[in-house]
């Protein structure tokens, strides 16, 4: 029997899937800090998602073999450090690629039709005329361009592309075999030059991981280079966009709107300008946040965690050899 500590809430079912083998704490950091550091020592296996683990944590973790993340990001988690100590860090991948592309989808549409705030207007009573400076534009026909090109950016084309009459271009680092990765878009997502996708697309959304190459990388040069009117999109991590660059953006009418996932700092800050920005349609980082998928991410993140606890290799490891 090892000493589990869950920093997040699991669901029942894979609470009890973890108790049947071991001895578990469910302590979240920001809820219940005393009872998470003293479970720190004795911890073999870590399981949760949304509160950075880095080496000054890790270090009161001698005992700890496997980090459990219930999300498919890694940023939060100390990578080069986990690699010196030989702690395996696990994540979700795959099971919440449609789920995530779904979110990014409505919250294209909500922007360019303008849900939210015309939404607004019904509630305070001030649905009148609904006149061309209310009108939004469309998205069927338009085209598309992916910042990331990944599962959750192939979901997110297979419903532009198929579903909406969208042309597809994609920015990664080299094109993807699509016979082999994803037959339904050959012919319908061309992989394309940042510096030739930007002007072309409509909407740009971004879909990056955080990491030092990613950091920042939309900035003032990359939304000038967009087209006069398009719409941006970030579903990926904050810190890959410039936020003070995006409100500039906003604020002079080169960008008509942005939708955003995701910030630098989470839960946004309530003095932040993107708050209530009349162009922004935020979201509280609800990319994954339904019932079946937060369910699928706990159980795999729960099967990874037992896997790495038994001495197995677990289904879904990061690789942190590049950190
Ligand atoms: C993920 O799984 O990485 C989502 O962004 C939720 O954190």
């Amino acid at each position: 029997m090892k000493n589990v500590l869950a920093f997040k809430p699991l669901p029942a079912d894979q609470l009890d899937r973890i108790r049947a083998l071991h001895r578990v704490t469910v302590a979240d950091p920001k809820v219940a800090p005393d009872a998470f550091y003293a479970a720190l020592p004795e911890a073999h296996g870590l399981i949760g998602a949304s509160t950075p683990i880095d080496a000054a944590l890790l270090a009161k973790a001698p005992k700890l073999e496997v980090v459990s993340s219930v999300s498919v990001g890694v940023d939060n988690y100390d990578q080069a450090e986990l690699r010196r100590r030989g702690i395996l860090l696990c994540h979700t991948p795959g099971v919440l690629d449609e789920t995530v592309a779904d979110t990014i989808f409505g919250l294209l549409i909500a922007t360019s039709r303008r849900f939210v705030e015309l939404s607004n207007l019904v509630r305070e009573g001030k649905w009148q005329n609904i006149g061309e400076d209310l009108f939004g534009d469309d998205v069927h026909g338009k085209t598309l361009g992916l910042i990331g090109f990944g599962r959750i950016g192939q979901a997110i084309a297979r419903r532009a592309a198929l579903g909406f009459g969208m042309r597809v271009l994609y920015h990664a680092r080299r094109p993807v075999d699509l016979a082999a990765a994803a037959p339904d878009l050959q012919g319908k997502a061309t992989h394309t030059p940042l510096e030739q996708l930007l002007p072309q697309s409509d909407f740009v959304v971004a879909m990056l991981p955080l990491s030092d190459a990613t950091r920042g990388m939309v900035d003032a040069k990359f939304l000038a280079a967009m087209k006069r009117g398009a719409i941006f999109i970030n579903g990926g991590r904050g810190p890959t966009v410039s936020e003070p660059d995006l409100l500039a953006a906003l604020d002079s009418g080169h960008l008509r709107a942005a939708g955003l996932d995701v910030f630098t700092k989470e839960p946004l800050p309530f003095d932040s300008p993107l708050r209530t920005h009349p162009r922004v349609t935020p979201l509280p980082h609800i990319g994954s946040a339904t019932h079946e998928t937060r369910h699928a991410m706990a159980e795999l993140a729960t099967t990874n965690l037992l896997q790495a606890l038994a001495g197995e290799r677990p289904t879904a490891v990061f690789d942190t050899s590049a950190a």
